[in-house]
């Protein structure tokens, strides 16, 4: 926004002034430059990035595949080529380099993973996340999301994301591992110093926080698996030791927890958050799902498609590989929107509409495709199903309580709080 006339025209009389309006002037130019030749860049930065949708539209209008925001990448929001480009064997998740080399990057484990090592490593996890382990946990998980949602309504007007929508998976993930005493406070902004770091370090305090959660995580985390070495429980951790050093490499267990534990509730959170958003923002739909709170399933589902946690990924080319008569060269990085391909006209009837009773959102990319298609999937839903349920049934005249303000981030898409009375 321009400032005030009276305040340009002193900003002007100063040197300093002159020279930082020519700089304005001169950047603004290049923004528009930037935007043009890279219109994925506006969804990524503030305020478009809160309501990223419109911008994926923009881009839809300018073809299959349009430039990158890095020089070498392109982006998508096209169904068909993110599917695609997901589920190929000739792309990977990280270039030529070995992950975790570099002491400064952040090893995100599976998540930068390719064949063989991923598949060795999923493995071992997969097994803790299947539906059938899922429905063990059913009962303490309706247990703890009843305490929750009555603790909540006793306040009358409360944050649902800090006192609902964060607790939940963060406790739930926990006991899965096994964490003890989950400290919910240092876990929250440490997880969100490590959620935001995806969309890479925007600041030097950014960078700090995410260093000193990396460091606060693997110390915990050694000190775990040493207990559970000569003293094996019940839980996912336990697996995790009993393997090291045969399927699991050392070098890659401290990873591996910190990713199941963040991923577990960083996403987790803001699909609760996300689905009572949209269904407060769209009444009607919040009358259906009060009318019959079994709705909660669709809700989520339809969430998942409409607002989607993740927005978007990316994947490199191994070797020269042709998709749908389109070219890609070896080293060609690929973003791959999954916000936008889940707003896809080819696939979805009338995309921009919240609805949700629709049949045809089953083909959503929200937990993306192929070999990293999210691990904890059925997790997720049972969660959230169960939250969407019990805050229906017991808070059927629930309202928004005032501005929502957003996480400001961009490959994790959610609200920071969500002020509702009860
Ligand atoms: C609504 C909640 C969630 C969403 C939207 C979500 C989304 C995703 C997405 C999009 C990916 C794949 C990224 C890619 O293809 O590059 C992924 C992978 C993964 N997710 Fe989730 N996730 C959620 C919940 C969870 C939970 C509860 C866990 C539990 C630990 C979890 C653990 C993982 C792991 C370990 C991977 C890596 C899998 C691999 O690379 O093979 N996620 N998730």
């Amino acid at each position: 926004m321009a400032p005030p006339p009276h305040r340009r025209a002193r900003a002007l009389l100063t040197t300093a002034g002159f020279l930082r309006e020519l700089y304005a002037g001169k950047a603004r130019v290049r923004w528009a430059a930037y935007v043009k030749r890279a219109p994925l860049a506006r969804a990524t930065l503030a305020p478009w990035r809160d309501d990223p949708y419109a911008q994926y539209e923009l881009i839809r209008q300018r073809g299959v595949l349009v430039p990158g925001i890095d020089r070498d990448a392109v982006a998508t929001v096209n169904h068909a080529m993110c599917k695609a480009v997901l589920r190929h064997r000739s792309f990977g998740t990280h270039g030529r380099e070995s992950v975790g080399r570099d002491p400064e990057q952040f090893n995100l484990s599976l998540l930068e993973m390719d064949p063989p090592d991923h598949t060795r490593v999923r493995r071992v996890a997969a097994p803790a996340f299947t539906p059938r382990r899922m429905a063990a946990y059913g009962e303490s998980i309706t247990a703890l999301v009843d305490r929750l949602v009555d603790e909540a309504r006793t306040r009358g007007t409360f944050d649902l994301q800090k006192e609902i929508a964060a607790p939940l998976p963060i406790s739930v993930i926990s006991e899965l591992l096994g964490v003890p005493d989950a400290d919910y406070d240092v876990f929250i902004r440490y997880g969100a110093a490590l959620g935001t770091a995806l969309d890479g370090i925007q600041s030097l305090r950014h960078a700090r926080e995410a260093l000193q959660a990396r460091g606060y995580l693997e110390r915990m985390f050694t000190r775990l698996i040493e207990q559970r070495r000569t003293d094996p429980r019940e839980d996912l951790l336990t697996v995790l030791a009993q393997n090291e050093g045969g399927a699991i490499r050392p070098e890659e267990m401290l990873p591996l927890c910190s990713l199941l534990l963040v991923a577990g509730f960083e996403t987790t959170v803001n699909l609760i958050g996300n689905a009572v958003h949209q269904l407060l923002r769209h009444r009607d739909q919040w009358a259906l799902l009060t009318a019959d709170p079994s709705l909660a399933g669709r809700a989520i589902e339809e969430t998942l498609r409409f607002d989607p946690p993740v927005q978007l990924t990316s994947r490199v080319c191994k070797e020269p590989t042709e998709i749908d008569g389109r070219s890609f060269r070896r080293g060609q990085w690929v973003v791959t929107v999954i916000g936008g391909a889940n707003r896809d006209p080819a696939v979805f009837d009338d995309p921009g509409r919240f609805d949700i009773m629709r049949t045809d959102n089953a083909d959503h990319l929200a937990f993306s495709s192929g070999i990293h298609y999210c691990i904890g999937a059925p997790l997720a839903r049972l969660e959230a199903v169960s939250a969407l349920r019990a805050i229906a049934e017991r808070m059927p005249n629930l309202r928004l309580a005032g501005p929502v303000p957003m996480r400001g981030s961009t490959v994790i898409h959610g609200v920071r709080e969500l002020p509702v009375t009860a």
